[in-house]
């Protein structure tokens, strides 16, 4: 963080100095966990439902931190506020301000936004100093948390923009206005609280329309609602398309799979063409290099640069698509992070790939805020997993609140001959799935972050020394 001082602070976030020095300087990060407060730092006080942030100031200061961002009076030196997000966000947008030659670039969507945001900072950093969020990092906290990293050294910031609801991206937009917005697609996460799709198309495109005439929206010109979104930016558009037949600038074409997974293909732009291979397994990962592609051609990066850069980048954030392979010859992928309709057909897509040669198992929980449409979305899932490959799943293990449509829907499916099985929770389904399994067998296990299946993932992985 660029340093300020606390006299700094208390005008930039309307606030009120208690107990400290005015000329007393935060140089270090600003954290709202404690337990990261250090050396001249500042503690940002949230009352949370299980633990108020203010019980722990003097823990905070004694760390090192230089005061704490708090809403009622502590006994160490404070900047007192009315409400500790809108105060990062004004503290947030006066770092950006004052670095005027840092390039920000935003990325939305309904699904792959933390995968395309951790691309697009694997190959912004060999342009220069990047900041870019920790896994998910993306909401009214995380969001500006990570704007503050920023300092006179950075070059690059890479900014994942979450939406729950209307103005919530126009909001994080005002707080690091970004001159590079890329649009992944609108499918149906959190479509529910939205009220639809046409919802989640209204909130994504704030992203667009929040550029400004000389930066650049990127947008997926395989999804009819984000492509229409060119029409509410002033921004040049530059699409990306992953479709035969497109004639986006940028483009893949000659997708192919290897065994686990991994794609594979040939990367087109107005400068040419280069082969490029991803480290990272399923083809929905496709879009999401096209997406970081046209980033960095934006910033400057040539085609070799970018190709070379995509296929040494690795999978940052955990819990999505990890491939495991167990001495035993079971395969596990662990998507576990989180699941809606579109992630979760991408994980069975990428279970029948990886499962050719073996038999496909899934321990899918279920997929959360969904709305009215839940029941009838779950039992689509069940239906598409029993209809992938031949013969379908060998076995859909449903975990939880949604289990009985996930099998309804698979049951739907009279040619399906695999096991539906019901399992009230993790444990149950790794035992309902530990006598079923033989080498060469491959399980996805998926689900909303809510059902916290990485616990199952991480078992079944663990057998591997057994
Ligand atoms: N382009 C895509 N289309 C469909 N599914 C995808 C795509 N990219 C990633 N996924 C899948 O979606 C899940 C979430 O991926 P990721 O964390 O990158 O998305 P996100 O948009 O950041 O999600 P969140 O809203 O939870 O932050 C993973 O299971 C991943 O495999
Ligand atoms: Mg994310």
């Amino acid at each position: 963080m660029i340093p300020l001082s606390l006299a700094q602070i208390a005008r930039v976030t309307g606030g009120q100095l208690c107990h400290g020095d005015p000329d007393a300087v935060v140089s270090g990060e600003v954290v709202i966990d404690s337990r990261r407060a250090g050396p001249g730092g500042l503690f940002a006080a949230v009352a949370g439902e299980r633990s108020d942030g203010h019980d722990f100031a003097a823990a905070a200061v004694a760390a090192g931190a230089t005061a704490v961002l708090a809403t009622r009076p502590v006994t160490v030196p404070s900047v007192l506020v009315a409400d500790v997000p809108a105060a990062l966000a004004a503290l947030a947008r006066s770092v950006v301000d004052a670095l005027p030659a840092v390039r920000i670039a935003g990325i939305t969507g309904s699904s792959g936004k933390t995968s395309t945001k951790d691309l697009a900072a694997q190959l912004m950093e060999r342009l220069g100093p990047t900041i870019a969020p920790a896994g998910s990092y993306n909401n009214e906290f995380g969001h500006p948390l990570t704007v503050l990293r920023a300092d006179a050294a950075t070059r690059y910031l890479v900014l994942e923009l979450s939406a729950r609801g209307i103005g919530h991206i126009a909001y994080l937009c005002r707080v690091a206005p970004p001159r590079y917005g890329v649009v992944l697609n609108v499918g149906h996460a959190h479509a529910g609280e939205f009220g639809g799709l046409d919802q989640v198309a209204r909130a994504k495109g704030e992203l667009a329309e929040a550029l400004p005439a000389d930066g650049v929206a990127i947008l997926n010109a395989d999804d009819p609602r984000v492509l229409a979104m060119a029409e509410r930016t002033e921004a040049r558009v530059v699409t990306f398309s992953s479709a035969p037949g497109s004639d986006a600038p940028v483009r893949a074409v000659d997708i192919r799979l290897d065994d686990l997974g991994r794609p594979g293909f040939t990367l087109l732009t107005p400068e040419g063409s280069a082969p490029v291979s991803l480290r990272l397994h399923g083809a929905h990962n496709v879009p999401n290099a096209l997406a970081a592609a046209a980033l960095a051609r934006e910033l400057g990066m040539d085609l070799d640069g970018i190709a070379d850069g995509l296929g040494a980048a690795v999978a940052r954030s955990r819990w999505r698509m990890e491939v495991h392979q167990r001495p035993d010859g079971v395969t596990v992928i662990n998507d576990a992070y989180n699941a809606n309709p579109e992630s979760v057909r991408a994980a069975i897509d990428a279970l029948s790939h990886l499962a050719q040669g073996g038999r496909a198992f899934a321990i899918l929980g279920h997929m959360a805020e969904l709305g009215g449409t839940s029941r009838a979305s779950h039992e689509d899932i069940g239906e598409y997993a029993a209809r992938i490959g031949d013969s379908g799943l060998a076995g859909l293990i449903a975990v939880g609140e949604e289990a009985a449509p996930l099998l309804d829907g698979a049951r739907r499916v009279r040619s399906w001959t695999g096991e539906a099985l019901a399992a009230p929770d993790g444990a149950a389904a790794l035992e309902l799935l530990a006598n079923r399994l033989k080498p060469s067998d491959v399980v996805l296990v998926k689900a909303s972050r809510a059902a916290h299946l990485e616990g199952v993932a991480a078992a079944l992985e663990g057998e591997a020394g057994q």
